[in-house]
C-alpha cells in the first residue's frame, strides 16, 4: 500500500537556495520538491511551508486527522523556541522526523536545543537536502 507523507518547512525556508546558500545549499525548495516526488514515485507526498507557528499547528493537527503516514518536518527557527509545536507533534500519533539542512549542534549555541527532539521518532541534521529523503524513506519502510 502506498504511503502519504507531509514534507512540512517552517519559517524562512521558502527563500532555501537564495538564503545564507553556504549554510543552506542552493537548491530552492521548489527543486527539493521536484527531485523528491522523482525520487518517490510511489508515495504520496504533500508539501507545506509557512513562516507562520500557528499555521504549522494546524498542519501537524491535519496531517494526523486525515490519516498521513508521517511527516518529515523541518521546523527551522521554531526548533529552538516552539512549545507550541512541540505540543502539537506530542498531541498527534503521526510519526515525525525532524530535519534541518544544516548541522545545529556545529552552530551557534542557540541552535543546539531543540523542544521538538523529545518528542520526534528522530532526528536528521547536516545532511543538507539529502535528510528529507532519508526521513521519507524511513517513514515509507516503518510499519
Ligand atoms: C534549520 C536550522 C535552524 O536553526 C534555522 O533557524 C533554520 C534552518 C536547518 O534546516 O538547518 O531556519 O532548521
Amino acid at each position: 500500500m502506498h504511503k502519504k507523507i507531509l514534507i512540512l518547512n517552517g519559517p524562512n525556508l521558502n527563500l532555501l537556495g537564495e538564503r545564507e546558500p553556504g549554510q543552506y545549499g542552493e537548491i530552492s525548495l521548489e527543486q527539493l520538491e521536484v527531485d523528491l516526488r522523482g525520487e518517490f514515485p510511489d508515495t504520496e507526498l504533500l508539501f507545506y511551508q509557512s513562516n507562520h507557528e500557528g499555521d504549522l499547528v494546524d498542519r501537524l493537527h491535519e496531517a494526523h486527522r486525515s490519516g498521513m503516514d508521517g511527516i518529515a518536518f523541518n521546523p527551522g527557527a521554531y526548533t529552538h523556541t516552539s512549545v507550541a509545536l512541540r505540543d502539537a507533534v506530542k498531541a498527534i500519533t503521526t510519526p515525525v522526523i525532524e530535519v534541518h539542512l544544516s548541522n545545529i549542534y556545529a552552530r551557534e549555541a542557540f541552535r543546539h536545543f531543540s523542544y521538538l527532539a523529545p518528542v520526534c521518532r528522530g532526528q536528521i541534521s547536516g545532511l543538507g537536502i539529502t535528510g528529507y529523503n532519508l526521513a521519507v524513506r524511513w517513514l515509507c519502510l516503518s510499519p
